[in-house]
Order: structure tokens, then C-alpha cells, then sequence
């Protein structure tokens, strides 16, 4: 081969390209497959519409010759980058090659990794990171830390200008683990998805509590306990189609409107008149309620495993992208805790941030009592709610199905926290608490004076239920917007979107606020 030829210099193009193509080599894909997970690549193409990836920097190699790397560089290191296409939409994608020294991170990954963020940001973008990787090549030492440095301050410049998604399909150990807890949703592979800060050894070492490395940082501890990832499904490939369909809901960037699919015309649901128990204390399926109103089968929750006393998630309602809070009567009757509180303000930051309408469906009994609670530190996460409520300028909607007690009913997107449309259906209850408790507290002393105690404190329940236990009072005072029929839900619902479609508030410039964090 004369290296001077055109046509040879063609081919040997050709043979990088495939050398380049084989990441760590035949040998180790054997291996990952074994694992039960596919390449990088692999993923990638299940990730994107059908030939539409082109790769970037394909031909990066690391530049350290340390502990034996001189004999180990393998042609674009251990990642893959680039851009291509989601349902017709640009997007940006690395993913981490494990069969490359372990998908670790070296001076020259997280060059590359950062060269596509910067990509994403400047083009407008979603960024999506599918992780596999040992974390910090340990032979790069520093420059490997610092690469994760710059990869985090991305994530920050990122935040809020584009969307950031994270895919967990192997492991992420160490300080690795919070380039994905920047990002806006974290989605994790059941059984191979792992994120822990210390391995089991340090573990044992400092505590030592005993766990096994299979037990540490997987799906279940992270979409149900610590609220760390927002979604997990069984396998790569269902994993990876999840992706694919949470952006249908979500804008490009901040700058622009989320897509509006077609408007098909469903029938008022008159089951909805009669769905709300009359027993106050009855839990209902608020799901069902949600069911019945927005666009059918367009709701993806977020979190849907965690906190499950408040239900956030995506929907549609006429074509238009929605995104809803809703209390949920079955799990702890519907009341705020530590954990509801902090997955609400986020999800409704989230919407803020990216143009899409809040729809809240209200059923709240107050915040959830308790020392635990208030040890936790319900009052600081409480607070986040209220905040993320009164700053998000997006189209508010509430729906308050029944009750609103006490702080409860001021932070579910309340009129004075600028709410744009406060309805109530007939059932709806709005007081500074429970009829009971109320009568408690102020006739305590009417009533144990009483001659017969039982029968006045019914009575006396009885008028605060008739005078607070209903939407008139806060109607009369233009809290609430209008009181509508169940069935009407749906419909009100489209007209005050449509009305709130060129909403514009701004407040005082400001660098940023101090959010009780
Ligand atoms: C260099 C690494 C590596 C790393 C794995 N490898 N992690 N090389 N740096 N961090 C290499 C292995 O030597 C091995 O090479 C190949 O990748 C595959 O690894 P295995 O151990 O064979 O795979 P597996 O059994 O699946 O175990 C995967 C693993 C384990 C759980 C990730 O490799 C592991 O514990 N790695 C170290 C994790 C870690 O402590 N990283 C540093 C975290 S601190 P060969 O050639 O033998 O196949 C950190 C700080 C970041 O990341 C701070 C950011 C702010």
C-alpha cells in the first residue's frame, strides 16, 4: 500500500473507522454483553431515530502513558459523542464505553464530553448521557478530577437552558454520580443501573453496616427511598424508549414552546359528578380523576414510586403539553410530608424553566403532624413548595377537588401565590382546618361547660362545616375563580389554557434568589 494514494489513504481511513468502531476490542464487548448490557453504540442506535447518529471525535485518544496506559489507547477513548435525532428533533448523546478501560473518565473523555455540552447548550439542545463507567481513570489522578469539574460546571450553565437527561446502565461511583444529580431526570436500567458515593468497602470500613455490592445504589434505593432517580424500567431497551417519549413533552429549550399535538375531542365525563366520597376521611384515586380529564394515555408520571402522597407528572390536555401536581388521597390521605414537598418543587421548577403550564389538582389535609417530620425539617422543604409556586410564571390552573386546610391550601398554587385560574368543584373545602379540630380549639371551654358536651359540640361542628366546610366563602372573595361541575373540568381547563397563552409576568431583576434549600 502506497500511504501517498488517494485510494489508500481512503482505505486506511476506512480500517480507523472500524478500529475506532470496536471500542476496547471484540473480546470486551463479548464481556458486557455477558453482562446483560449492550455497547455504547448499541444503545446509541436504539436511542436515536434510525440512522441518524454522526459521531464526533471518534478518533480522541488519552494522552497518558502512566501505570501502563502507553500500551492501552484505544481509538475515541472511553466514550462515544454526538448528535442525531429523537422523533425528528435534534439531540446531543454521549455514551460511556465500558469495554474501553471500564468506560472511566480521563482528561481527554471529559473533553469530549464537554465539547458536546457546549454543542447542545449553543444549538439548543436536549444533552443525554448514558453512564457506564468505573468513574475517575485512577491512573490520570487529578486530570481525571478536574475533568469531572468541568463537566459539573456544564451541567450548571446547562440547567434550565436546555433539558439534561441522565441514563444509568452500569455503574457510577464516587463524586462521578453527580454530573447525572445536575441533570433535570435521571432514569435508571433495573439490576445494572448503579449510583452510590462510597463503595461497600468504605462502607464497612467507617460503619461497619455490611452490604453487598448488588445490594448498593439500585433502582429500588434510588426511585423509591432517596428520590435520587425519577424513573426505572426493566431493561435498556424500555429503558431507553422512555427517553424517547418524556421528550415529546418537553420543549428543545428555554426558548421555546412545547410541541402541541393534535386536539382530538373527548365527551365531558359525568362519572367525575359523582366520583368524590362523601365520607370526608374516604381516600379516592386521584389518578382516575386525572384520567378523565387530560388527553387519554398522556400521562407520564415523574417519581412515580416516591412520595407517592403527591402525583407529578407530564401530560396533554387538547394537544397541549401540561404539567400536573396532584395530591393523592390514597397514600397518607393526600397530606404534605418532607419527601412530597421536595418532589413537587422540583417537577414544578422544572415546568417553569421550559414553558410548561401547572395544572394542580388539590385534595390536601395540611401537612403531614409528626416529630419525625418535624425533624426532617418539614418547615425548610415545606417552604421550597411555596417558593417554586409563587416564582413560576408559566400558566398556573388549580382545580381544588376537596379539601384545602391551613398552609396546605396557601401552597398548592393558591390565588395569592399567583395562581391564573383557581377552580372548585361543589365539593371543595377550604378552611384553617378540619370542622372537629376547629370546634376543639375554639369552643373548648363552651363545651365542657356544656350540659351535654356531645350534642353541642355536634352542633357547633355541624355550623363551622356549613359556614367554611365549601367553596362559597373563598368564591365570595374571589379566591377561587368559579365553582364548576365536575364535568366541566376538562373544558374550563382548555379556555383558561387558551386565554393564559401569552401570559407574561416578570419580577424585579434580581442575580437569584436565596431558595431555602
Ligand atoms: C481505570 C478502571 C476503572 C477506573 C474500572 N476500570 N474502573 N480503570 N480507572 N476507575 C477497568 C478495570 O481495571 C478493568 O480493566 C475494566 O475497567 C473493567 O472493570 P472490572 O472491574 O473488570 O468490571 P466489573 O467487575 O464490572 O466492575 C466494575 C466496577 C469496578 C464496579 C466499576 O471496576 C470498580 O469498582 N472500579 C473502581 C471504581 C472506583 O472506585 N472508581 C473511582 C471512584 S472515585 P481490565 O483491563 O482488567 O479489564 C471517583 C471520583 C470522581 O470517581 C470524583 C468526581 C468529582
Amino acid at each position: 500500500m502506497d500511504p501517498r494514494l488517494t485510494e489508500d489513504k481512503n482505505k486506511k481511513l476506512i480500517e480507523i473507522k472500524k478500529t475506532a468502531n470496536l471500542g476496547g476490542g471484540q473480546k470486551r464487548i463479548e464481556s458486557q454483553h455477558a453482562k446483560g448490557k449492550f455497547t455504547a453504540r448499541e444503545r446509541i442506535s436504539m436511542l436515536l431515530d434510525e440512522n441518524s447518529f454522526e459521531e464526533t471525535d471518534s478518533l480522541v485518544t488519552h494522552r497518558s502513558n502512566e501505570f501502563g496506559l502507553d500500551n492501552q489507547k484505544f481509538l475515541g477513548d472511553a466514550v462515544v459523542t454526538g448528535f442525531g435525532l429523537i422523533n425528528d428533533r435534534l439531540v446531543f448523546v454521549y455514551a460511556q464505553d465500558f469495554t474501553v478501560l471500564g468506560g472511566s473518565l480521563s482528561e481527554a473523555v471529559s473533553e469530549k464530553i464537554c465539547k458536546i455540552m457546549d454543542l447542545a447548550i449553543q444549538n439548543g439542545a436536549p444533552i443525554i448521557g448514558l453512564i457506564d463507567s468505573g468513574g475517575a481513570r485512577i491512573q490520570e489522578g487529578i486530570d481525571s478530577l478536574s475533568g469531572y469539574a468541568k463537566i459539573f460546571q456544564r451541567n450548571v450553565i446547562a440547567s434550565g437552558v436546555i433539558p439534561q437527561i441522565s441514563v444509568m446502565m452500569g455503574p457510577a461511583a464516587g463524586g462521578a454520580t453527580y454530573s447525572p444529580a445536575l441533570t433535570d431526570f435521571i432514569f435508571m436500567v433495573e439490576g445494572t443501573g448503579q449510583m452510590y458515593i462510597t463503595g461497600p468497602d468504605v462502607i464497612r470500613a467507617v460503619t461497619s453496616e455490611e452490604i453487598s455490592h448488588e445490594d448498593l445504589g439500585g433502582s429500588h434505593m434510588h426511585t423509591q427511598l432517596s428520590g435520587v432517580a425519577h424513573f426505572s424500567f426493566q431493561d435498556e431497551e424500555i429503558t431507553l424508549q422512555k427517553v424517547r417519549q418524556i421528550l415529546e413533552y418537553i420543549p428543545q429549550n428555554n426558548m421555546e414552546e412545547p410541541l402541541v399535538s393534535e386536539n382530538v375531542e373527548i365527551q365531558p365525563s359525568e362519572m367525575l359528578n359523582e366520583i368524590i366520597p362523601d365520607n370526608p376521611n374516604e381516600p379516592y384515586d386521584m389518578l382516575s380523576i386525572i384520567n378523565e380529564i387530560i388527553d387519554e394515555d398522556s400521562i407520564f408520571q415523574v417519581h412515580e414510586n416516591f412520595a407517592k402522597n403527591i402525583i407529578v407528572g407530564f401530560s396533554r390536555i387538547a394537544g397541549q403539553s401540561i404539567g400536573i401536581i396532584a395530591q393523592q388521597p390514597e397514600h397518607l390521605a393526600g397530606s404534605l410530608d418532607v419527601d412530597a414537598s421536595i418532589k413537587a418543587a422540583r417537577f414544578v421548577r422544572f415546568c417553569d424553566a421550559f414553558n410548561i403550564p401547572l395544572i394542580t389538582f388539590i385534595d390536601v389535609p395540611g401537612f403531614l403532624p409528626g416529630v419525625e417530620q418535624e425533624k426532617s425539617g418539614i418547615i425548610r422543604h415545606g417552604a421550597k413548595l411555596i417558593y417554586a409556586y409563587a416564582e413560576a410564571t408559566v400558566p398556573k390552573i388549580s382545580i381544588l377537588t376537596r379539601k384545602a386546610y391551613g398552609g396546605s391550601y396557601i401552597v398548592m398554587s393558591s390565588k395569592n401565590l399567583n395562581g391564573d385560574m383557581n377552580l372548585a368543584w361543589p365539593t371543595g373545602e377550604i378552611a384553617v382546618m378540619g370542622a372537629e379540630g376547629a370546634v376543639n380549639i375554639i369552643h373548648k371551654k363552651d363545651v365542657t361547660e356544656s350540659k351535654s358536651p356531645s350534642d353541642l359540640k355536634k352542633e357547633l361542628i355541624s355550623d363551622y362545616e356549613d359556614k367554611f366546610m365549601n367553596p362559597y366563602v373563598a368564591a365570595s372573595r374571589g379566591l377561587i375563580d368559579d365553582v364548576i361541575l365536575p364535568s366541566d373540568t376538562r373544558n374550563k381547563i382548555i379556555k383558561s389554557l387558551q386565554m393564559l397563552q401569552n401570559k407574561r409576568q416578570n419580577f424585579p431583576p434580581k442575580k437569584h434568589g436565596t431558595m431555602p434549600l
